[in-house]
């Protein structure tokens, strides 16, 4: 290799790194500085997916109400992917040496989507569009700053970006089926 700058870094100094603050598990030396930065920002993600999971269920139970089944019943299933979103990136926090803040208080403020209750079943999906934009934007950032740094969780967050562009794709053709 010469005097060039190498591209892995050698076995002997990895196995040195791996042997040092083995308690931290999966945070290796090698992970970036800005792990608190990174937990921070799941964090925000895990309340936005929290809001979400909560106006998906009002939403959920109010379709009910005003006899709505097929649309009470896609926002069941969008409140169970939400919650299925949420606590993967639990884990990931902790499995990062963070702690998951499940905490209401604040909850909203930490959320990037806002909880609207909706006046009407076009309220609530376009309430749902409005909140599912939000998160892909949002989700599309935060994977631009985890960038090559947490390849595992850029990919966590690649398969909920995915999830919740479908989201918005199903809240689209419903709003299309209602309004026709
Ligand atoms: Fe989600
Ligand atoms: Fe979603």
């Amino acid at each position: 290799m010469g005097d060039s700058k190498p591209f892995l870094t050698d076995v002997q100094t990895l196995r040195k790194r791996a042997r040092q603050h083995i308690e931290r598990g999966a945070v290796t030396e090698g992970y970036p500085a800005h792990r608190e930065t990174i937990v921070r920002v799941l964090n925000d993600a895990l309340a936005t997916e929290i809001v979400c999971v909560l106006r998906y269920r009002r939403h959920h139970f109010m379709a009910s109400g005003i006899n709505a089944q097929s649309v009470a019943q896609e926002f069941l299933q969008h409140a169970t992917e939400e919650q299925m979103h949420a606590d993967q990136i639990a884990a990931r926090i902790v499995q990062l040496g963070g702690e998951p803040d499940f905490s209401p208080e604040g909850l909203l403020s930490r959320s990037h989507a806002e909880y609207v209750e909706g006046d009407s079943l076009v309220d609530m999906i376009k309430e749902d569009l409005v909140a599912e934009r939000v998160a892909i934007d949002s989700y599309r950032e935060i994977i631009a700053y985890v960038a090559n740094d947490d390849p595992t969780t850029r990919r966590m967050l690649e398969g909920i970006l995915a999830m919740e562009e479908e989201h918005a794709d199903d809240l689209v053709s419903l709003l299309e089926e209602l309004q026709a």
